[in-house]
C-alpha cells in the first residue's frame, strides 16, 4: 500500500512539496498494478495546490499518456471550457484522476485497480484539501462517493466525500458527466445539464454568477435557449 500524506499541511509551499514528494517518490516508481506495465508515464495531476475545486476524472488517455499530464486530449478541451464557463482558468483549479496510468485501449479501470491507486488520490485530497469536489463520470463518483446509482440519476445532486475524516470536514461533492460523454453525447440537454452541475458548485462557493451565453466564451457549454 502507497504511504499516506501527512495530514493537514497548510501553507502553499507545503502543500507544492507534499505534492511533488508524492508524485516523485511514490506515484511515478509505483508498480503495484499491471497498468504500469502498458504506460508510457504516469500522470500525477496538476493546478493550483491550493485550489478550492477538484475536478476528478476516471483515467488517462492516449494524449495523456503522451504528455504526462491530465486532461489534454479532446476531453480536457472541453473541460478547459467547463472551467472557462465558470469564470476560472485552469490554473486555478486542481484536475486529477482515480487511477494514474493509463488503461489500456482506454478500458474503465479494474476495482482491483482502482482500489490499488486510490490512495494517491487520497493524498493529494488530504494536501489540497479543496472545498468542493467535481466527480466527472461513473467511475470516480462510484469511487469516491458510493452511490447506488449511476451518474444519469446522481448528477446534479450533493453528496459528502467522507474518507479525509477525522483529519477534515466532509467535503461537498457534485458529481456531473464526463466531458468524454459530453462529447459523445453533444446535445443541448447534456451540456445543459453539466451547466446546471457547474452553476450549483459556483452557488455554493458564492462565485460571481456567470456571464451570459456569448460567442468566443462559454458557448459550448451553454446552450441557446
Ligand atoms: N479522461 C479522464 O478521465 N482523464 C483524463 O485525464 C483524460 C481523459
Amino acid at each position: 500500500m502507497p504511504e499516506p500524506a501527512p495530514a493537514g499541511s497548510t501553507g502553499r509551499s507545503d502543500r507544492i512539496a507534499a505534492l511533488e514528494a508524492l508524485d516523485h517518490q511514490q506515484v511515478k516508481p509505483c508498480r503495484l498494478c499491471d497498468l504500469c506495465r502498458a504506460r508510457k508515464q504516469t500522470v500525477f495531476g496538476e493546478g493550483d495546490p491550493e485550489a478550492r475545486i477538484m475536478f476528478i476524472g476516471e483515467g488517462p488517455g492516449a494524449d495523456e499518456d503522451d504528455q504526462g499530464r491530465p486532461f489534454v486530449g479532446r476531453a480536457g478541451q472541453l473541460l478547459d471550457k467547463m472551467i472557462n464557463a465558470m469564470g476560472l482558468q485552469r490554473e486555478q483549479v486542481y484536475i486529477a484522476n482515480v487511477v494514474k496510468c493509463r488503461p489500456p485501449g482506454n478500458r474503465t479501470p479494474t476495482p482491483i485497480e482502482t482500489r490499488t491507486c486510490l490512495p494517491y488520490l487520497l493524498s493529494q485530497l488530504r494536501i489540497i484539501r479543496p472545498a468542493v469536489l467535481v466527480t466527472m463520470g461513473n467511475a470516480a463518483t462510484q469511487t469516491l462517493l458510493s452511490p447506488k446509482k449511476g451518474i444519469t440519476s446522481v448528477r446534479g445532486n450533493w453528496f459528502h466525500f467522507r474518507a479525509l475524516e477525522p483529519d477534515g470536514p466532509p467535503i461537498p461533492a457534485m458529481p456531473t458527466f464526463h466531458p468524454a460523454y459530453v462529447l459523445r453525447n453533444y446535445s443541448k440537454m447534456t451540456r445543459g445539464y453539466v451547466w446546471n452541475d457547474l452553476q450549483q458548485v459556483m452557488k455554493l462557493l458564492g462565485m460571481k454568477p456567470p456571464t451570459p451565453r456569448s460567442t468566443d466564451g462559454n458557448a459550448d457549454l451553454v446552450p441557446e435557449d
